[in-house]
């Protein structure tokens, strides 16, 4: 729900026609990662926290979720910044809970940024387990 880069770029060395769009040799590419994750073709009420989207047993498009962009460009950190995240978290929630409060904003306002960071920080209520 919340990639780090809004998208990539690619530029195209070669003229070339995808699904009947044609890119002349020498464009800029945008790739929208953000908009690809909230594309509700793709994932059906986008903007809802649902980590059971991904337990279906749904077969989507590779390119579908692509925080770490693709293809040979792809983030070379990938798997290192996943197990790094995995660790964080892990041990972040065995010795603290979090839960919302009356302060806590109900809808995230992004930063203007080109890395998506929120405007102001989250507030939440911090408790040792
Ligand atoms: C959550 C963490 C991270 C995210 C979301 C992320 C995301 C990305 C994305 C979207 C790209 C562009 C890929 C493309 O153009 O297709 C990229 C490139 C890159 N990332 Fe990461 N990254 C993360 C962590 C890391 C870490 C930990 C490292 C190094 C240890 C790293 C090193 C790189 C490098 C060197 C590139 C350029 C690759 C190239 O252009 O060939 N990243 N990353």
């Amino acid at each position: 729900m919340y990639p780090v880069i809004y998208g990539v770029n690619r530029h195209t060395v070669q003229t070339r026609t995808i699904k009947g769009v044609t890119f002349p040799k020498g464009s800029n590419v945008y790739i929208p990662i953000f908009h690809i994750h909230r594309d509700p073709a793709i994932y059906p009420d986008p903007d809802t926290f649902n980590p059971d989207r991904w337990s279906e047993n749904t077969v989507r498009h590779p390119m579908a979720y692509i925080p770490f962009g693709a293809g040979p460009r792809v983030c070379v950190g990938m798997r290192l910044a996943v197990f790094e995240l995995k660790v964080a978290i892990i041990k972040v929630l065995r010795a603290v809970k979090f839960s919302t409060t009356k302060k806590t904003q109900e809808k995230i306002v992004f930063a203007d940024s080109s890395f998506l960071m929120p405007k102001t920080p989250i507030v939440l209520h911090v408790e040792r387990r």
